[in-house]
């Protein structure tokens, strides 16, 4: 498949934004200040996939996560800004996700996986 330009201009702080690459669901989340702080104030210990949000997201690009759209369980698609977290939930069994796309609950063995992309400038990725 090719790559996938997202201009991320339109995407207001606190919103989530679906795109497809190769056929896949993509999550785009512009995070608010207290969702990336939520993240990254978290006890790696008590994860069940253990990963720092900052190996989830590009440096100097913090309040921007990407991750794949469904659910690592049975692949249906979570609700964002549901949950104990405010992360995701997954409305077929219950999975929980926090505001890194980890998995926070529920049957899920691990995290929402990052697609490949990269920022090419401050306001515009391309994934793939
Ligand atoms: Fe999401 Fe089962 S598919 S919890």
């Amino acid at each position: 498949g090719a790559p996938v330009e997202v201009d991320l201009t339109p995407i207001a702080e606190g919103q989530i934004v679906k795109v497809f690459w190769r056929g896949k669901l993509i999550f785009i989340r512009n995070r608010t200040a207290a969702e990336v702080k939520a993240a990254e104030d978290v006890n790696l210990a008590s994860l069940r996939d253990p990963q720092p949000d900052s190996a989830r997201v590009k440096p100097g690009h913090t309040q921007w996560l990407i991750v794949y759209g469904n659910c690592t369980h049975l692949g249906c698609v979570p609700l964002g800004h549901q949950g104990p977290y405010e992360g995701w939930f997954c409305p077929c069994h219950g999975s929980i996700f926090d505001t890194s796309g980890r998995v926070r609950g529920g049957p899920a063995p691990i995290n929402l996986p990052i697609p490949p992309y990269t920022f090419t400038s401050d306001t515009k990725i391309v994934i793939g």
